[in-house]
């Protein structure tokens, strides 16, 4: 079986699940089956490294192609990234900062992703959804729904390939000259930008996007990130305090993780609906496999417009949210929110001590972190990860045009 919906159990090869009905308050996510015993490579390109685990690495050598020419095909669409962005994909940097581990009180890994392809890792979710479309011979334009850095990255990866790409974004998205959509809010709830984005595939476009229930496959490019991270500490890390905005990166990093650390995810107090669900999982007494099927007595969109400095986290749905929930509740983990004060703090704190130049978003889950140091919740001596995911603004390159 290659992928299977963590819904409704259906086998399917594709982008979404093919029980998916309106209406039918089940939470199908078609999510690639993973071996995390399957051999690693010394290559330094995570798409490389990591293939034997890949969903497209399996479709495309059951389709009776070779491992060669899979590395050729990875190969060849991460030199057509480079030309368009000035780099390609490769490990990026775990490090520890003294000043940081002091501030916390623990060792704090900084997992930095601002200097991956497009500034953030959004670029890994949809590298691994394009070798996806590759592998089976995918026709079709693109489409996604964002409110930006998902959409730079698929707007490089778009440029490097050819294809034409529709970018459903909100008002005042920082796109350079993408192509794109400009959604605004219209009284109608949930999000815009991904009601377009619905309507666009529902047309014949390839989800090209971040999230899971319209694409699993996005799920695995998160999932390199852990995985890299497991080679370089291979003794573990006690906990991992991620930033949620429609949870696909949790949902990716929680299936690699093996053994699972102490999950704690982050929301703003703009917008936490999967703060929400967890505190209704646990007022029922349900375990996140049996809420599958009840979807929106947790899930639904937040009411209001959501606003934060961290922009890039305000999802009106954590749309990846039962995968991310589960991982919580098996780990002991907490759905952290985290003020505006503390967010602001946390990126001045991650600037200072680290010299990286992150962003609101990208330091949201030092903010989370902070409000468990803050509580006596950090064990001195203990090992936590935090992910920088996104460059500030004065870093993150400008976005090509999009071709079409
Ligand atoms: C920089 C950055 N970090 C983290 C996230 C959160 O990822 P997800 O939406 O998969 O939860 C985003 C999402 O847009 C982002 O742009």
């Amino acid at each position: 079986v290659i992928v299977r919906c963590a819904g409704c159990g259906a086998e399917h090869v594709g982008w979404s699940c093919p029980q998916r009905r309106a209406g039918d308050n089940i939470d199908h996510v078609l999510v690639p089956e993973v071996d995390l015993a399957a051999p690693v490579t010394d290559e330094e390109n995570p798409f490389l490294r990591y293939r034997r685990r890949l969903a497209s690495y399996r479709l495309w050598r059951e389709a009776g192609r070779d491992d060669q020419s899979f590395v050729a095909l990875v190969s060849e669409l991460d030199a057509a990234v480079a030309r368009v962005a000035g780099t390609g994909f490769r490990r990026t940097r775990l490090t520890f900062f003294p000043a940081l581990d002091e501030a916390i009180g623990a060792r704090v890994w900084v997992k930095d992703e601002t200097a991956n392809v497009a500034g953030s890792h959004k670029a890994r979710h949809l590298f691994g959804l394009l070798l996806v479309v590759a592998a089976l011979g995918a026709d079709g334009d693109l489409a996604i729904a964002s409110c930006g850095n998902a959409a730079r990255a698929a707007a490089v990866l778009a440029a490097a390939t050819g294809r034409s790409l529709t970018a459903f974004v909100p008002p005042g998205a920082e796109m350079g000259a993408i192509a794109t959509h400009v959604c605004s809010r219209d009284g109608e709830p949930g999000d815009p930008c991904y009601r377009r984005f619905r309507e666009a595939v529902a047309g014949g476009a390839i989800p090209f996007s971040c999230q899971g229930p319209d694409n699993g496959f996005a799920l695995e490019g998160a999932s390199t990130i852990a995985w890299e991270v497991a080679e370089a500490r291979p003794a573990g890390v006690d906990r991992v305090v991620v930033q949620v905005g429609g949870g696909a990166l949790a949902s990716g990093l929680a299936r690699a993780f093996d053994p699972l650390p102490v999950f704690d995810t982050v929301q703003t107090s703009g917008a936490h609906p999967l703060e929400r669900a967890l505190r209704r999982l646990r007022e029922d007494g349900v375990t996140a496999g049996e809420a599958a099927r009840h979807r929106s007595r947790y899930m639904w969109p937040w009411e209001g417009e959501p606003r934060s400095v961290a922009g890039g986290i305000i999802d009106d749905e954590t749309y990846d949210w039962l995968a991310v929930a589960g991982a919580m509740r098996a780990s002991g983990g907490t759905a952290l929110v985290a003020d505006e004060a503390t967010l602001v703090e946390a990126h001045r704190l991650a600037r200072r001590t680290t010299g990286i130049d992150v962003d609101e978003t990208g330091s949201a889950g030092l903010a989370g972190l902070l409000l468990l140091a803050r509580a006596g919740a950090v064990a001195a001596g203990s090992e936590v990860l935090v992910l920088f995911t996104g460059a500030g603004r004065d870093r993150a390159p400008s976005p090509p045009g999009t071709p079409g």
